[in-house]
């Protein structure tokens, strides 16, 4: 089948490395994608966010099935956009419709829903620019630290962890002032919760539901999860500390009330369920849900999958998941971030490339990357990511770290510790 996947990151070139070894699949379009997905299909010129181009180019290459990568198209209702375009409505899109990516797109509404569903998370209360007052007083008795969170899709910037009173007070009020724009016309304040985060994700067709590999991500820029948060610098699966007894409380207090309720509430989602996790004395909380994949923990899930990607899609569409049993390498993998100098802050792209064809025994899957003439140039703040399969974790870093040597472009920093943390838990 001619198959369309929407998005530009290292998540896309995964999805469509995988994708594209697929027998079922006989045509790839990425829409935009960069350098690594230009190798596994044919990269095009559209912007996710604008369905009436999608749509027209889905008719008009007799597109079959529609991928959709990140969480903004979803958020903005693309699913919905195909059910309410005759042409296009049976046309299947991966992924949930705008009534179900409201679990990323607002935390308020995932807080309540959790609250109905009686899903484990952190206590909370929600306010906007009516309460501020009240909300400043509510503040004031909080304990330490406290955790802010923009309502509303924020480029991942919208949680602040605050330190002191005073400045949870400046923080909430800039808030609800239009720091994050529309984003932060409504606040979540929420306790803050101590422990090990793990991200665990499903792909569900609204009825039943399969659980894919775990992954721990690395959000921070700096070495010992220092300094500000990133888009992420790197991730390994499994997590060595998911263990029998944590997937059983997850999946029971977790991922079924989750789908249950999304069902029992007749909000239709055939797609991705990602939920960060957080282990507090030996107990598992929901930090957040998001409505599609992580990024970089696609990195070392589909990797890790030996399915065919195609088929679950298929199956997901057609509500057949049931069928499927879910097989996994039992090896590790990792990978390690290359990102520009000066991220996440100001960086320049456009710095050439090499060393790629020098990778060996790591997948190379490219985020910020452009084809420029015969090479490839950098374009965003992460850039590359070093995946690395081996049977135990260390192994699988040692080959990422020494490719994460080989590949070159100027101003490139990454992580050596990615991983270090788990090793004597
Ligand atoms: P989010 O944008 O929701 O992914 O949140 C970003 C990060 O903020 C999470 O990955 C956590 O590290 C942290 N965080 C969010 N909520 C909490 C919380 N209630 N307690 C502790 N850390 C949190
Ligand atoms: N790795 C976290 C995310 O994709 O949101």
């Amino acid at each position: 089948m001619t198959i369309l996947l929407l998005g530009s990151g290292g998540r896309e070139h995964t999805f469509a490395w995988k994708m594209a070894q697929s027998k079922r699949c006989s045509r790839l379009f990425i829409a935009p994608g960069n350098a690594g997905t230009a190798t596994c299909g044919e990269n095009v010129a559209l912007d996710p966010l604008d369905f009436a181009a999608v749509g027209q180019f889905v008719l008009k290459n007799a597109v079959e099935m529609v991928v959709v990568g990140p969480e903004e198209p979803l958020v903005r209702g693309i699913w919905d956009y195909f059910q309410e375009t005759d042409a296009l409505k049976n046309i299947p899109v991966i992924g949930p419709s705008k009534a179900g990516a409201v679990l990323e797109g607002s935390k308020a509404w995932s807080k309540k829903f959790m609250e109905r569903h009686k899903i484990p998370t952190a206590a909370y209360r929600e306010f906007t620019s009516e309460g501020v007052e009240e909300g400043v007083q509510y503040l004031k008795q909080q304990p330490l630290p406290i955790v802010l969170k923009a309502d509303g899709l924020a480029a991942g910037k919208g949680v602040i962890i605050c330190q002191s009173h005073q400045e949870a007070e400046q923080e909430f009020r800039d808030m609800l002032d239009g720091k994050f724009g529309a984003a932060g016309d409504r606040v979540v304040i929420e306790a803050f919760l101590s422990g090990i985060e793990f991200s665990v994700f499903v792909l569900t067709d609204g009825k039943t539901y399969k659980i894919l590999p775990e992954a721990k991500d690395y959000k921070r820029i700096g070495e010992r999860d220092t300094g500000p948060n990133t888009g992420g610098m790197g991730a390994v699966s499994p997590v060595p500390f998911v263990d029998e007894t944590m997937w059983q409380k997850v999946e029971e207090r977790i991922i079924a009330p989750t789908v249950k309720g999304l069902r029992k509430e007749k909000i239709v989602y055939k797609g991705f369920i990602f939920f960060g996790l957080i282990e507090v004395q030996g107990e598992p909380y929901v930090i957040e849900y998001n409505c599609r994949m992580g990024d970089p923990e696609t990195e070392v899930v589909l990797p890790r999958l030996k399915n065919d990607l195609v088929q679950l899609f298929e199956n997901c569409a057609k509500g057949t998941l049931g069928r499927v049993r879910i097989r996994a390498d039992k090896k590790f993998a990792t990978t390690i971030f290359l990102v520009s100098g000066g991220y996440p802050d100001q960086y320049e792209k456009g710095k050439i490339m090499t060393g790629l064809e020098q990778v060996k025994e790591s997948l190379a899957f490219h985020a910020g990357t452009r084809v420029q003439g015969d090479g490839v140039v950098t374009n965003g703040g992460r850039v590359l990511a070093l995946t690395s399969l081996a049977k135990d974790m260390e192994s699988a870093l040692r080959k990422s770290r020494r490719n994460a040597k080989v590949v070159q472009f100027e101003g490139k920093y990454y992580r050596r510790d990615i991983g270090k943390d788990l090793e004597n838990l």
